[in-house]
């Protein structure tokens, strides 16, 4: 009997409730009605999403400066912040330098704004990232690089204005050209590069920030390791031509990207001499020893042969006084 009245209410729900179990024991009603407004939203915004189409504006003319079209959006931004960095290892006879560094990757789309009014004053909520379109992000010119996040477990936050982020953590491997001449008390600078390939730089803004907070003597302390210290961590965006002089070919166009840098400066303490072309410091040091301690030994060799030399001579001037 109960069974059946149950299962005529359920068949007689209005269409478009949530029809899951929700037992008051464990749900304050405030969650019910939350996950039922995230729900429509999502279900609303998605419905015409495609992840697999970019929002990239792209009816720009590449060859006019940035900015020619005051009809066209502004260049589609997209930030990376860095908020920690810390160094793996540096292998100075390779010239290269390992660090893992935690990124946050933000940017625009305005397929995914929506009315907060609508929903609830819903302004931002969580999803898959095989959702949205992400762009890709990479590193310019490294030898190696790790992506620690699960493939499968992936996730965005979006706003109502339709501004996406998410977070990476990767393990870099760069080649950092290496100046040993004053070893063991060295400094080093080691750039990492990323770009966003393909895009054209009218069509997209590259933006790039150092958190705040890890700009610290106390935390650099922590990213450096047991045998090289952290200096100081830089970061510029800069666009990528070579100069060629060959402005007005296409082929140039396409290598106009922007780059964006993260420079740290390295200061070392080591106890091993790297193998390479130059005397360093530490030789310097060790060639300048060996001269002393040849010295020391051709006085006290000198001293002796005199001694020997002289001795009879003082015997015979002693006896004739006498
Ligand atoms: C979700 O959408 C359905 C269908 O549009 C609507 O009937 C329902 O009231 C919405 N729920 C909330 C909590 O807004
Ligand atoms: C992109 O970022 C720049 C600098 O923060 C800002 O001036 C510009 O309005 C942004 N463009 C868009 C489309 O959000
Ligand atoms: C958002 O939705 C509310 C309620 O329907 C409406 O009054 C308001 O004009 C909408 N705002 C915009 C910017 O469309
Ligand atoms: C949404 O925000 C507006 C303005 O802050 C407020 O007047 C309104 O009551 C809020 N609505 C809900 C459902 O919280
Ligand atoms: C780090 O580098 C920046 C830019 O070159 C410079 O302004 C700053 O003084 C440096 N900080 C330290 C602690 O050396």
């Amino acid at each position: 009997m109960w069974e059946l009245l149950s299962i005529v209410t359920l068949t007689t729900l209005p269409q478009g409730v949530n029809p899951f179990y929700y037992d008051p024991v464990y749900y304050v009603p405030q969650y019910k009605e939350f996950l039922e407004v995230q729900s429509n939203l999502t279900k609303n915004l998605f419905t015409d999403y495609d992840p697999t189409i970019s929002p990239v504006y792209t009816w720009i003319d590449v060859d006019q400066p940035i900015g020619y079209d005051s009809q066209a959006p502004k260049r589609w931004n997209y930030t990376v912040f860095l908020y920690y960095l810390k160094l793996v290892e540096v292998q100075e006879p390779e010239e290269k330098v390992s660090v893992v560094m935690e990124l946050m990757e933000y940017w625009y789309d305005a397929r995914l704004s929506c009315n907060t009014s609508l929903y609830q004053n819903t302004t931002s909520f969580y999803a898959r990232q095989d959702n949205v379109w992400s762009p890709t992000l990479t590193v310019f010119g490294v030898n190696d690089i790790m992506d620690f996040r699960d493939q499968d477990n992936r996730m965005v936050a979006i706003d109502n204005f339709g501004f996406l982020w998410d977070y990476i953590s990767v393990r870099i491997s760069a080649n950092c050209q290496m100046d040993v001449s004053r070893f063991p008390f060295d400094t080093q600078t080691c750039q990492i590069r990323f770009c966003l390939p393909i895009f054209y730089r009218v069509q997209v803004e590259i933006l790039n920030e150092i958190y705040e907070g890890i700009m610290d003597e106390n935390i650099f302390k922590t990213m450096g390791n047991s045998e090289w210290k952290l200096i100081n961590l830089t970061n510029r965006v800069e666009v990528l031509k070579y100069n060629d002089n060959m402005g007005n070919m296409d082929l140039l166009n396409v290598g106009l990207t922007n780059i964006m840098t993260m420079t740290f400066i390295l200061g070392v303490m080591a106890d091993k001499i790297p193998r390479t072309g130059n005397i360093p410091l530490l030789g310097i040091y060790i060639i300048i020893n060996l001269v002393i301690m040849l010295i020391a030994i051709a006085i006290v060799t000198a001293i002796t042969e005199l001694r020997r030399w002289a001795t009879p001579k003082l015997k015979m001037k002693r006896s004739a006084l006498r």
